[in-house]
Parts: structure tokens; sequence; C-alpha cells
């Protein structure tokens, strides 16, 4: 971290990038780290490179958990299920994860580097500008969004038992687009599966409740219609430039969610076409009864819109639309990456994959490696020149165990010092990764151990109880005495 931010600094009169300094690329695990490109309260993303077996350059983003979270056992727990849930999923609209690796005390990921800036740098750079996105634009990112949804709702394991996951932060900070027009999901951090192990009552902040489904915000077991409401209130803000709620404070705000009322999009000053309101308002339909009741019967919707309303539409535009938008950045970010060098003669340790069970044999992982080409690789690579794109491995879910079932969990509003407490409780667990030179199959052993603790069993049947509450009621009490933090959902 120190290393990152105080990075060893060489003048470099001769480089011919015409850079003043050069900064050696901090190598951790098989990738050399670049430039941070995100910070958030759980981890920072960097870019980074590494190479494959064939000598060939691959940019990546890594994952670093922030130093204060390693500390946290149960924080840990659902990163490796993050990882382990999105390294399942295998779509041309979601970032694909590689690996996931503990390193002494760091953690991180390693995934699909996405050249491109999310929803959230694009609608505010369309404000700023006082632009707006193209309706089709807006119609073609949501499809794209829902099509990676449907697949992820759908993921099934090896006996055909569909997992269950539902991703649960859609937000405009979690779909990013390329520079080339692909959109791309991220951010599976508090996505779940049925086989999710960790049932956390610990929270880490995810205070997306603006994106949220109004029965995510009354605290009810998730389906896949979740999704598409958030992808709705995505989309109204895409079109709308203004979120569909907004509220003085985060407690007012999830009322407003709970109640969901439509805005019509005219109240913020948005022409959209009435084909697409109807369609945006049926995402958004607070009965989860009456919405699409699949991310596929929303991205259809879509779908026929754009083939109705711009048949002439073509996905490049999205690309050439970022890449209007970003011209400077786009400069800025290629400069930052010749600020760094990589040290060919890297040699730090690779790490331990805490996610390689699932991942299987012959993972693009098992490929990277820190340190450039050596001259058997050079032959190869003279060989090897047309098959550029790592192979793609065939899904591993049915590596996954198949009889645990963790859906039964809910939106928990909990109160930060509660949840420290909580962590202090478990510090005495066994850190995932921990054991693992003792314990090859160690997967298996995190999938399997149970860490719940006596005191708090019960907590997951709330929600059961919860489930078909009329939307209507009452809040629930512990809420109203929560201070208003949206934690991990239980
Ligand atoms: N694979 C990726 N490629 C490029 N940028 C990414 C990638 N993953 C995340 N980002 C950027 O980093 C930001 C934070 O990453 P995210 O995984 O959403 O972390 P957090 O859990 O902090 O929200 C994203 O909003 C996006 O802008
Ligand atoms: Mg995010």
């Amino acid at each position: 971290m120190e290393k990152l931010t105080t990075p060893t600094i060489y003048s470099s009169p001769s480089s011919r990038y015409h850079s003043k300094w050069m900064r050696v690329a901090r190598q951790l695990g098989r990738y050399h780290l670049l430039d941070r490109i995100a910070v958030g309260g759980m981890a920072e993303i960097y870019r980074a490179t590494t190479f494959d077996s064939h000598g060939i350059k691959h940019m990546v983003a890594i994952k670093r958990v922030l130093r204060h979270l390693v500390e946290d056992d149960d924080f840990l727990q659902m990163l490796v299920d993050e990882a382990k849930i999105t390294s399942l999923l295998d779509h041309p609209n979601i970032a694909r994860v590689y690996e996931f690796v503990r390193i002494a005390d760091e953690y991180f990921m390693a995934m699909e580097y996405v050249d491109g800036r999310d929803l959230r740098a694009l609608i505010d750079r369309i404000k700023d500008r006082e632009r707006s996105l193209a309706a089709e634009d807006a119609a073609y990112v949501m499809m794209r969004v829902l099509d990676a949804l449907h697949m992820v709702h759908n993921k099934a394991d090896g006996t055909g038992t569909p997992l269950n996951i539902v991703h649960r932060d859609i937000s405009p900070s979690n779909v990013i687009v390329s520079f080339d027009g692909q959109v791309k999901v991220c951010d599976f951090g508090i996505a779940k599966a049925r086989h999710s192990r960790v049932q956390t009552r610990v929270g880490v902040l995810k205070g997306k409740v603006k994106y949220m489904s109004p029965e995510q915000a009354m605290g009810h077991k998730l389906d896949g219609r979740s999704d598409v409401f958030s992808c709705g209130s995505v989309l109204y803000e895409l079109v709308c430039k203004h979120p569909p709620f907004t509220a003085q404070d985060e407690m007012a705000l999830i009322f407003r969610v709970r109640d969901a009322k439509y805005v019509r999009p005219a109240k913020h000053g948005a022409d959209i076409p009435s084909p697409l309101d109807r369609i945006l308002r049926r995402m958004m339909t607070r009965s989860r009864d009456s919405r699409y009741q699949t991310a596929k019967e929303a991205a259809d919707a879509l779908r026929e819109y754009l083939a109705i309303e711009a048949p002439d539409y073509r996905p490049a535009r999205l690309g050439e639309l970022l890449r209007e938008h970003f011209a400077e950045d786009i400069e800025k970010d290629q400069q930052k990456l010749r600020e760094f060098v990589i040290d060919t003669e890297a040699a730090g340790p690779l790490g331990d994959n805490l996610i390689s069970e699932v991942l299987g044999e012959g993972a693009p992982y098992t490929r990277f490696t820190p340190s450039p080409i050596t001259p058997d690789q050079e032959a190869a690579r003279e060989e090897m020149m047309e098959t550029r794109l790592m192979p793609r491995v065939p899904a591993p879910e049915s590596r996954l165990p198949p009889d645990v079932d963790l859906h039964e969990m809910r939106t928990m509003i909990i109160d930060p010092d509660e949840r420290m407490a909580r962590v202090m409780k478990r510090k005495h667990r066994p850190r995932p990764g921990a054991h693992f030179h003792q314990n090859r199959a160690l997967g298996t052993q995190m999938r399997t151990g149970h860490y719940a603790d006596p005191d708090e069993k019960g907590d997951g049947d709330a929600a059961e109880n919860e489930e078909e509450a009329d939307p209507t009621n009452e809040m629930d009490e512990p809420l109203h005495a929560a201070k208003t933090r949206i934690l991990k959902p239980e």
C-alpha cells in the first residue's frame, strides 16, 4: 500500500516515452500493479499487467482489499464468495474473474479489465456537459445488462439445480461501458447464491439504497425480479439524468424506494419516447408480480423497442459516444501507463488462489506469469500468434456443493457499533486461506465449514416470515432503532 502511494521514482531522461519520471510497477502475485482507478469503502481497483504463457501482455483489473478489512474474516469470506460466484459467470456482458488470491496479509481479485467508464461517470459527464443520452443508447446498455442478469439468475449447478443468484447491487457504478462499446456488469460483492457459505450478519456498507427494489428496501427475500427493478432505476437515471427516488437522508430514501412512486420523466424535463416509458414503468412496478417476471422479458422488451424505434441502431455508437465524452481521460490514462516500468526480473510469490477449486485446471490464471517471455516462450509464441485469446474454460459449477441452501437471506439494516462488536467476536475464527498449505482442499473446507454463532441462530427465519408480508405494513421496529446504514444483506 505504502509502496503504491509513494512509489520508487526514477529519473528517466532518456525515456522514449518522453515521461520525466518512471515508477517501477509493484509486483503482486502474477501481476504488476499500475495506476489505481477506483477506491471504495472495501477495496481499491488497480490496472495491472500480466503475461500469458506465450509472453503476450494482458491488462487486468485488480480489486485489492483495503488493509483494515483484512482483519474482518467475514468480509474476506464474502469476497471469496463474490469471486466464486462471479468466476462461474462466463458471459460477454460480465467482467470475468480470473482468481482470488492471498499473499501473506494481502487479498485481491484479478479480473478482466474493462477499458472504459462506469455509468456513474458517464451520467455525471453528460450532466456536466449539459448533454443527454439518447434513449436508444440507454435502452441498449440496459438490454445488455439484463441479458447478463438473465444468465446469472438462471445459473444452475452441475445437477441442474438453480443457484438462484441475485446481483442485488445493480447501480450505475457497477455497469461499465468500454471505449469500444461493450457493456459489462461488475461487482458481485453482495450477490447471493444458494451456495454462498457466509450467512453474513456482519455488514459491509453498500449504501446504494437509491437503486434497490422496494422488496429489497423492505428486507424481503429476493429473486431475479429485484435486479429487474434496479435495472429500471438505472435506466430511468440514464434517460432522465436524475435518479428515480431522492430524499434528504437515507432513511427517508428507504421509504421512497419502498413506496416506489413512479415520477414521470417529464418532471425532470426528460422527453422520453412513450414505448420506452411503458417499459420503464413495468420494470419499476412496485409489486413484483406485475413487473417483468424475468430479466429476459425485460431485455426482450428493450430489444423490441430498439428494433421498432431505432432499427438502424449500431452498438458501435456507444463506443464512439464514450470516446467522445472521455477523449481527454483516455489520453491521460495512456499517459499514466507510460509512467510505469515493469521489473522483468520480478520474482515475488504468486500467492494462493482461494477459488482454484471452483476454477478447475487449465483456468486462464494458471497461464499468467509476472515474468515476460523466455526464449522457449518466444518460440512458442511464433507458433501461436493466432491464438491470442484465452481459451474459455468450461463452466465449473459442477464443482459446487449442491447441498447447501443459503438463500434464506434478507437485507438487514444494522447499527455499525453492533457490527464492530460482531467483528471483534469473530476475530478468533480461521481466516480464509489461513490453512491453505496444510489443507489443499480448502475450498471444500470453506464451503462446508459453518461459522454460525449459536447465539445468532435463527436470524434467517425472520426473512421467511416476512416473505409474503404486506408491503404496506408498518416498517420493522429494529429498522427505526438502527442508525441508517444499509449493511451487508442477510
Ligand atoms: N474489471 C474492471 N475493469 C475496469 N474497471 C473496473 C473493473 N471493476 C471495477 N471497476 C471500476 O472500479 C469501480 C469499483 O469497483 P467495484 O467492483 O464496483 O467495487 P466496490 O465494491 O467498491 O463498488 C467500479 O465502479 C468501476 O468503475
Ligand atoms: Mg461497485
